[in-house]
């Protein structure tokens, strides 16, 4: 700050504290000529705290003997447990204990008394232009604290050996431990940190190696309770880019993580109870099925493994009766097909070439079937015997084949479920498997 900026601000009130008559007087004179506001002079500790509070000056200028029951320093210490005022002590005993103790009430400066005018000015003016830093840091420090607790995540912030430093109120009801508890604490013991993808050594490394680290990590509460957090971990640097510590902003997924799990546990039920209870059914409603569900239909099958991925497949979707018709006629058992609410046609090469690819249309045919089961549509396979006839039905070209369609539809009867597994139900466990060698 210029000289001039100085000069241009408002008078600093003052107020001093100086037991000595003669002393103040002069103090005050000197003070005044300076371009200083003295608001009051008082003599005694007692008296400093009563006009300190009353007046609420820019600056105390303390003496640190004082007559009577209190010195200096006490009455000092009891306007800073009043007041956010910077205290400039004057002392004709540079050597007094009392000086030592004077360190507890955060003096902004030391005069020893005979003080010259330019000592006085340039410490009271450092001393004014320091409490005005402390107040914009400590206005902007508020306003950082309250963004923090008001975050709707757990705000940690660590030195560099990961001592916690802040510790907000979202922190507090996650772990379960006050901020008073935590501060000054190692950050890892407290709430342990068992990370997905890697050790707490790399986890930690790499906010410090990569500027940023991002993960799911298992902690625990107070209680020994577990929890599943996201937690994001940034460094913090000074100026020259010295790591100074760390600042994580964690939110708990504990509750989230059970309920995907449960919900992958619904769906993973649905497809074996899909599988327990699907029925072949060849006597459908006369309901087409709606077009979003076909094509969920047709993306299962899509989705299917295939022997080295080879996909061998193409689906012709057939809803037009005349054409499922033709194409019942394509097959001795496949009559069912001409009442399908929709018939697909499972085209390949020829599948005397590879034997994986009858394989591969048998997974792709069992995904649609399925899928369609779960939305309560039912299925039937059909063999297609007379490929040559479906290639003129179907118009596919003579480098494709033809073995098998599927017929889907609404089943006619209500809940096909209850239906009987068909000619004496599958075979016992027991007979089918084989436990490591026949
Ligand atoms: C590869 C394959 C070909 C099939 N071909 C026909 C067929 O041509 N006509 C038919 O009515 N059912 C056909 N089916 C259906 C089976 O007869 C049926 O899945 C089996 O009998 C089980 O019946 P359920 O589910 O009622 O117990 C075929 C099934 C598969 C897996």
């Amino acid at each position: 700050m210029l000289l001039e900026d100085l000069n241009r601000k408002p008078l600093a009130r003052l107020l001093i504290v100086e037991d000595e008559a003669l002393v103040a007087l002069q103090l005050q004179r000197t003070l005044v000529n300076a371009g200083y506001q003295v608001l009051d002079s008082v003599a005694s500790g007692e008296d400093a705290i009563d006009k300190a509070i009353q007046l609420h000056p820019d600056l105390v200028l303390m003496d640190i003997l004082l007559a009577g029951k209190m010195d200096g320093v006490q009455a000092a210490a009891q306007i800073r447990a009043h007041l956010d005022i910077p205290i400039v002590y004057l002392s004709a005993h540079a050597e007094d204990e009392r000086v030592r103790q004077s360190i507890f009430t955060e003096p902004y400066g030391y005069l020893a008394k005979p003080v010259s005018i330019q000592e006085l000015r340039a410490t009271l003016e450092m001393a004014l232009y320091k409490h005005q830093l402390y107040l914009q840091l400590s206005a902007s420090e508020a306003r950082w604290r309250t963004l923090v607790d008001n975050a709707s995540e757990a705000i940690i912030v660590t030195d560099d050996q990961l001592n916690i430093l802040s510790w907000n109120k979202v922190a507090e009801q996650l772990y379960g431990w006050k901020t008073e508890e935590v501060l000054g604490q190692p950050l890892k013991p407290l709430i342990g940190a068992i990370y997905a993808q890697e050790t707490s050594a790399q986890a930690a490394q790499f906010p410090l190696e990569h500027g940023f680290w991002h993960g799911e990590v298992q902690q625990q509460r107070k209680n020994g309770e577990q929890i599943t957090v996201v937690s994001s971990v940034t460094p913090i640097k000074d100026d020259q880019g010295k790591i100074l510590g760390l600042m994580a902003i964690n939110r708990d997924i504990t509750e989230w993580n059970k309920s995907e799990q449960a919900c992958r546990q619904l769906n993973y039920q649905s497809v074996s109870e899909a599988i327990r209870t699907k029925r072949a059914v060849r006597v459908f409603q006369d309901v087409p099925i709606p077009d979003d569900l076909v094509k969920a239909i047709l993306n299962a099958g899509r989705r299917a493994q295939s022997s080295k991925n080879s996909q061998p497949w193409h689906f012709v979707v057939i809803r037009e009766r005349t054409v499922l018709k033709a194409l019942a006629a394509c097959g001795q058992w496949a009559g069912h097909l001409e009442g399908a609410a929709l018939g697909v046609a499972l085209l390949s090469e020829d599948p005397a070439n590879r034997f994986q690819i009858l394989f591969d249309l048998g997974q792709s045919a069992a995904y649609m079937q399925l899928a369609a089961w779960e939305q309560g549509i039912a299925s039937c396979m059909a063999t297609i015997y007379n490929s040559d006839q479906a290639r003129r039905v179907l118009g596919f070209p003579e480098d494709l084949h033809i073995r098998f369609a599927i017929s889907f539809g609404y089943p006619l009867v209500e809940n096909p479920t209850p239906l009987p597994v068909k000619k004496g139900g599958r075979r016992p466990f027991e007979e089918v498997v084989h436990w490591e060698h026949w």
